[in-house]
């Protein structure tokens, strides 16, 4: 079945572009954003995406619901949905989670849709949000993702990773740690750098060592202004998913704490158009002003 409509939840910076390259395809998007926040009601208006009145007229409507929202709300969204759905006897919606999420949430996402007669893919996203038709990918897996291929015609690059009800998170945990990894590490470093009054000297030599790899991580540094919270939560998915396979994570536990250092700066800066602005080195120094990773700071947050 052709999507035609399609709806999201929520129109965060990722559903903002989602929305964007769906409308110019002619898809329809739908989204239920009544009770979130100003910011998200007005990037939907700005995007195009019509509120309908209720959970229960989006799962009426909508021939496939997708959920971009952050890891920590992924399990509640898709309960509500499932509520919705199973209140208006909409039987065979299909739910595409495109959250970064541990496998295990996923297995449970499947288990509570299973409930509401709504069918599950896993799914994850790898790719900056501004790049879903310029070379980000949609990975998904479970019993139904192929019919998530339908998404292709809207411009999106599509993956079928397997079979499998939970792979796309297992594969995103990982890549993840990656990505999430390599920000950390470099805001701790240059952190130090700047302190010490090298930040140029090392960021040339850095460039010497390794060729465009910070250039790469950069966009996704000044992005931590408005994502650090998320990304730690990210690094704890990855922590409980290695724990679940009787592994240790060692490095993730020490990522997610400079990325919640990062948030508790409280230097969020939204968009109501989805973009990011700024430069690397305006952002360290954000960072560097407001103190991140300095003792006395630490400490007089512990004593509160
Ligand atoms: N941004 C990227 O480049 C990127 C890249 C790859 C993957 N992703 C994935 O995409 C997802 C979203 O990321 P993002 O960058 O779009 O985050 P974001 O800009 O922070 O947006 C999150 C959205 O989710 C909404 N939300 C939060 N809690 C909710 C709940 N309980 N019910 C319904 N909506 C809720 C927020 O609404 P409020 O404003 O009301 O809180 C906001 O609209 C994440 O899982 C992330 O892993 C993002």
């Amino acid at each position: 079945m052709a999507f035609r409509k399609i709806g999201i939840m929520s129109i965060g910076e990722m559903g903002y572009h989602w929305a964007q390259l769906l409308n110019l395809h002619g898809a329809e998007v739908l989204t239920y954003a009544r009770d979130r926040s100003e910011v998200t009601r007005k990037r939907a208006e700005n995007v195009g995406v019509k509120s309908t009145g209720s959970l229960q007229q989006l799962c009426q409507e909508a021939d496939l619901i997708v959920s971009i929202v952050v890891p920590s709300a992924a399990l509640k969204i898709a309960a509500k949905i499932a509520k919705s759905a199973a209140q208006v006897n909409r039987r065979d919606l299909l739910y595409l989670d495109a959250n970064a999420i541990s496998p295990m949430t996923a297995e449970k996402i499947n288990t509570v849709l299973g409930q509401g007669d709504v069918r599950f893919v896993d799914g994850c996203i790898i790719g900056s949000a501004a790049k879903m038709d310029k070379g980000a990918v949609v990975y998904a897996s479970g019993p139904q993702a192929s019919r998530i291929l339908e998404l292709e015609s809207f411009g999106f690059t599509v993956q079928v990773l397997g079979a499998g009800t939970s792979q796309a998170s297992a594969f995103k945990v990982v890549y993840a740690g990656l990505t999430k990894g390599l920000q950390g590490l470099f805001v701790e470093l240059l952190m130090g750098a700047k302190s010490f009054g090298l930040l140029d000297e090392i960021v040339n030599r850095y460039e010497e060592s390794f060729p465009g790899l910070l250039d790469k991580v950069s966009p996704s540094i000044i992005g931590l202004r408005i994502h650090a919270a998320r990304r730690a939560e990210e690094m704890d998915e990855l922590k409980r998913t290695y724990a679940h396979h009787g592994m240790s994570a060692l490095l993730a536990p020490a990522i997610q704490k400079v990325l919640s250092s990062i948030a508790e700066l409280d230097v969020r800066t939204t968009s109501e158009k989805g973009i990011r602005e700024g430069n690397l080195l305006d952002v360290l120094e954000l960072f560097y002003q407001k103190g991140l990773l300095k003792d006395g700071r630490l400490a007089s947050k512990m004593s509160k």
